[in-house]
């Protein structure tokens, strides 16, 4: 601990920037590093692997509560992920919490939806695979699902906190989040259909659409398959298409996620933050000027979300894309183009550490 602040102090200046790093397609493909990403990390941190560099990892993906993804992350990537360094796609639902906290509501998608939400301060809240299970003949397709067996094993903790004895029937959703990536499209759009075009009541009459949020609204991700694969957003655009030909107006909803401005404001609120968390284990007493950073890195590899929201947010955001994901050109982004584009992690870093040096 010592030697990591001589090491610091010794330094001729406290980090003055910050860097947002991209998962999917930058530091990973599904669970597999990707572009150094391992090594690349580890020169954030000292001798002692004590954080020296401020950065955090900014994913529209998710399905599990940041203290878990941190946990996951730091096991893939080996070095130690705090969770305040995990801000991910469906991390700002928790602002809807004064709202919704003891509102009934359905949680979407791969991972464990409902805990993230219960997680986040909501009271009453199912994952679209238990709420589903209530509903015998729901879905007439799931008898041809050899998975659903292994779903229904995996029930949430989330599940005692709903009033038992009421029927599910007559307890009406008041809002559905799609918090992470739909692992059953035709299921999820036919019980979201059901919800969404009645007011909450599968299998009753016409009413109301109740509010639907999308954690963020990627069209396609880098996973481990050369080429890209279908995100959320395509799952709204068939679950809105659908939900258009039933339903007498247009589908509401509300994405949050990559590119929206505040998403990166945000970031840069938590790196400050994480600074001085970082000034006060060392136990110095310095005058940095803690209420800017001159420079924050996104490093991301979708020129349409991570460059273009950089671009969006302004200063202090420089934007650096990578080649190992969505973006695979030559030269740079033609709609959307960087301030840099290099082919990897490893590289981004080198590049950071050597211009701020
Ligand atoms: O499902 C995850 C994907 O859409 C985006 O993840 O880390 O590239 O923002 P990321
Ligand atoms: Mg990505």
């Amino acid at each position: 601990f010592s030697r990591s602040i001589s090491q610091l102090s010794s330094q001729s200046q406290w980090p003055s920037f910050g860097i947002a790093f991209d998962i999917d397609g930058v530091v990973l493909r599904e669970d597999t590093p990707i572009g150094g990403s391992p090594q690349a990390l580890r020169r954030l941190y000292d001798d002692s692997g004590y954080l020296k560099i401020p950065y955090v990892f900014l994913t529209n993906g998710g399905g599990f509560r940041e203290s878990k993804r941190a946990f996951q992350l730091s096991e893939l990537l080996g070095v130690n992920i705090l969770s305040s360094q995990v801000l991910q796609g469906h991390s700002p639902f928790k602002q809807l919490v004064d709202r919704y906290e003891n509102e009934f509501i359905v949680a979407v998608g791969k991972g464990e939806p409902a805990a993230v939400m219960f997680e986040y301060g909501f009271k009453n809240v199912l994952s679209i695979d238990e709420y589903a299970s209530f509903f015998e003949d729901i879905d007439p397709l799931a008898k041809y699902k050899k998975w659903t067996s292994k779903l229904a094993a995996n029930q949430s903790s989330t599940f005692n906190k709903i009033t038992q004895t009421k029927s599910l029937y007559s307890q009406r959703v008041q809002a559905a989040f799609v918090v992470s990536d739909s692992v059953d499209w035709s299921r999820d759009i036919q019980v979201l259909c059901d919800i969404l075009r009645t007011g909450g009541l599968p299998g009753r009459e016409i009413g109301n659409q109740p509010p639907l949020y999308f954690a963020h609204d990627d069209l396609k991700y880098q996973a481990t398959f050369p080429s890209e694969r279908f995100g959320m957003g395509a799952f709204r655009i068939a679950l809105e298409s659908i939900f258009n030909r039933i339903h007498p107006n247009a589908l509401e909803y509300t994405s949050f996620g990559k590119p929206n401005s505040f998403v990166f404001r945000n970031a840069e609120t938590v790196l400050k933050q994480l600074l001085s968390s970082l000034d006060h284990k060392l136990h110095v007493d310095h005058a940095i000027d803690e209420s800017h950073f001159k420079t924050v890195y996104m490093v991301g590899d979708n020129p349409t979300v991570d460059i273009k929201g950089a671009r969006q947010a302004g200063h202090p955001w420089f934007s650096i894309l990578t080649r190992t994901g969505v973006f695979k050109g030559k030269e740079n982004d033609a709609d959307f183009p960087a301030d840099l584009v290099v082919d990897t992690v490893e590289e981004v870093v080198d590049y950071i550490l050597r211009k701020e040096r």
